[in-house]
Order: structure tokens, then sequence, then C-alpha cells
């Protein structure tokens, strides 16, 4: 049980990454908060718990203030600290600069860093108080190398990287480690669901699986297992990182 007597909140929890982080967590032995804005889905991430895991759900919107900070507030009074807060809620817009429209940029913008940022935030507000924390941000390899046709998603994630580089500095001295990790494709339901749109969805599939050296996506699992990692003492000495799980994506 790498995370036993941890309490853990997972943002985007009902669906891809974030469940199975939650899930993962949760069989690990933390007590889990699982938020997200898809009531639906946060059952599926309960009915996919582990017998006796500790795991509640709670509808909470990252871009909301008031409501990102209430939330954390209320597991920190509950469950006495707060020790792990992944930032994982996201979405995705596929378009270049010029065909993004303004409103789609501020939407994007507002889930994937105002989110994080609200998150980190009123998670370091808790984390100082009882002395040390960990945070997680989910960025991605987009914010680090161009993807064709990302240019909203490349920015917002590019700007996770930042704010995890810039809290690893501003808060070490808090006992506050802050990491991300940087994921390349991931076959989760939302891939799943941009794959089916397309005309050809076999070719699509194809072509994303190629992106990566090892010619296949990720899974959801193993994304989780290196938040795992991040989240665990083991890591202790990990700080300020961007941890690349992308089947070589970039290395070349
Ligand atoms: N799948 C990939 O290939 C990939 C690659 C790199 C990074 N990522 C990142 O991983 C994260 C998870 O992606 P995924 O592939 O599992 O996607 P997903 O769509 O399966 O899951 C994202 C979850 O975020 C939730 N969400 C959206 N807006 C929200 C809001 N305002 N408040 C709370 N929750 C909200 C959705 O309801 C959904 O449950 C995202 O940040 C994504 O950018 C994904």
């Amino acid at each position: 049980m790498k995370l036993a007597n941890k309490t853990a909140v997972v943002t985007g929890a009902a669906s891809g990454i974030g469940q199975a982080i939650a899930l993962l967590f949760a069989s690990e032995g933390a007590t889990v908060y699982a938020f997200d804005i898809d009531e639906a889905g946060l059952k599926e991430t309960e009915a996919k718990a582990p017998y006796g895991a500790k795991l509640t759900t709670a509808v909470v919107d990252v871009t909301q203030a008031d409501q990102v900070r209430d939330a954390l507030e209320r597991v920190a009074q509950e469950a006495g600290r707060l020790d792990i807060l992944v930032n994982n809620a996201g979405i995705g817009i596929a378009a270049t600069v010029d065909e993004t429209d303004e409103d789609d940029w501020d939407r994007l913008m507002a889930v994937n860093l105002r989110g994080v940022f609200l998150g980190c935030k009123y998670a370091v507000r808790i984390m100082k108080r009882q002395g040390g924390g960990v945070i997680i941000n989910m960025a991605s390899v987009a914010g680090i190398v161009g993807v064709k046709n990302r240019a909203a998603y490349s920015a917002s994630k590019a700007g996770v990287y930042g704010l995890t580089k810039a809290m690893a500095v501003d808060h070490a001295a808090d006992g506050i480690r802050v990491n991300c990790i940087c994921p390349g494709t991931v076959d989760s339901p939302w891939i799943g669901k941009i794959i089916a749109g397309q005309p050809d969805p076999d070719a699509v599939r194809k072509s994303m699986e190629a992106r990566q050296l090892l010619g296949r996506m990720g899974t959801p699992e193993e994304i989780a297992h290196a938040a795992l990692y991040l989240a665990q003492d083991e890591s202790a000495f990990v700080h300020g990182t961007a941890l690349i799980i992308d089947g070589g994506l970039t290395a070349q």
C-alpha cells in the first residue's frame, strides 16, 4: 500500500487518465476524492473502485474558484489533511491558430490553465498550513514540442509546464513538491471520440499510434503509475520535473 494514510484529490476523475489515477490511488490505500463535472462518469468511477476502497466523488467545476476552494477545504476538514492534488481535468480543440475561435480559446484556457491554477492556489494554502504536500499537474508533450492542429491546447499545456516549474521554485521551502506529467497519445475515451468522429477512423488511429516510436498509444493506467510514483514518498527527491511518458514521441 504505497499511499496508506494519504488523502488525495484527483480532478477530471470521471473518465480516462483521471479515473485510472483515482482508482490506482484508492487501490494503494489512499482516501481519494474524485472531482469532475460529469456526474454519470463519477458514478462509473465509484462503481469500478476496488472493494473496501475509500473513494468519494463530488461534482466540482475546476474553472469555478469558489467551487474549487470550497471543495478542497471540505476535503481538508473531513479527512484532516490534503496530501496529494492531481490537477488532471482537461479538454482539447483540434485547430490551427487561425482556425481557433476566440470563445473556444477562452473555454480551453479556463479548464486547462485556470483550472490548474485554481487547484494549485487553494491546495497550496492548505498544504502550507499543514506543513507540506504533493501537487501533480497533467501537462502533455504538446506543451514541449509542436503537435499539428493543437495550437490552443499546446499553449495551455506549455502554461501548465511553466506554472509547475515556477511553483517548484516558490514552494520548495513550504515542503510542497510540485511536478507535472507529459503524456504522449493515450487511448482514453477522449481520444476514442476524436478517432470515431473522423471519416476514416482506422487510418487516424494508425497515424496516432505511429506518432510514438513504440508504435502504440499509452494506456490511462500507464499514466496513472507515473502519477503514483510522483505521489508516493519514494519520489521525495523529485521536484519541479516534467515526467515524460510518451512511448518515445519526443525522443527524436
Ligand atoms: N489522452 C491523451 O492522449 C492525453 C495526452 C496528453 C495529456 N492528456 C491530458 O490528460 C488529461 C486527461 O485526459 P483524458 O484523455 O483522460 O480525457 P477525458 O476526456 O477522458 O477525461 C477528462 C475529464 O475531465 C473532465 N472535465 C472537463 N472539464 C472539466 C471541468 N471544467 N471541471 C472538472 N472536470 C472537467 C471531463 O468531464 C472528463 O471526465 C487532460 O488534462 C489531457 O489534456 C491527455
